[in-house]
């Protein structure tokens, strides 16, 4: 009898070391793929990832005045929530671009979290070719707006709408500008 008890708790301390050693190997696979990459992102010279808020996401979707099948993009999508706030409740084809890692697979996580209709693309946004975006929403540092305003001059057709949180478009006349608490939120019309 005591035979049996002993290899039975001999069996359950190996499931218990084995358990313990996948939870370890688990924790250093999500440190290493998205705590590192969405810390990194958080102190990244071009944009960090600092999320709007759902009150301003908001604002800048009514702002836009979406139409069902428009196609709209989030340049630096974070963790995805515009597009997948626009595709959920506008029917748009929204795509987000997002270069980090971390802040890609986050928005990815969302997405999918949310029934998978909006697009998460994991690139950086000046390889992305514009010329069929209708909607472009951003919340970029100045210095990277000045490559995007090259990109929508050179690609982007007249009408296309632009909304930016917080930064101008250097030169710019903006169409509409909403405060929003301590966001502003600035329309720009090719
Ligand atoms: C201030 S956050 C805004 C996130 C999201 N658009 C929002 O409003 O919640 C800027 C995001 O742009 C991403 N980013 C910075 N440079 C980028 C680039 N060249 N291409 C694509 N994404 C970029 C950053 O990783 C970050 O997630």
């Amino acid at each position: 009898m005591e035979k049996f008890i002993k290899s039975d708790m001999n069996y359950l301390l190996g499931i218990v070391t084995l358990f313990c050693l996948f939870l370890l190997l688990f924790l250093i696979f999500i440190i290493l793929t998205i705590l590192f990459p969405l810390v990194s992102s958080f102190f990244s010279k071009e944009a960090p990832f600092v999320p709007t808020s759902m009150k301003v996401v908001r604002e800048m979707l009514k702002i836009a005045s979406l139409k069902e099948g428009e196609r709209v993009y989030d340049l630096g999508c974070g963790d995805g929530r515009i597009v997948i706030e626009a595709a959920r409740h506008y029917k748009v084809k929204a795509i987000g671009v997002e270069k980090f890692f971390g802040t890609w697979l986050l928005a990815k996580l969302r997405n999918f979290f949310y029934g998978g209709k909006a697009i998460i693309l994991r690139d950086d946004f000046r390889r992305i070719n514009l010329s069929s975006a209708q909607t472009i929403f951003c919340y970029l540092l100045p210095e990277i707006m000045a490559d995007l305003e090259k990109k929508i001059k050179k690609e982007c057709f007249p009408g296309t709408k632009i909304i930016s949180h917080d930064f101008k478009i250097k030169d710019w006349q903006p169409e509409k500008i909403k405060k929003v608490g301590h966001s502003t939120i600035y329309l720009y019309r090719v």
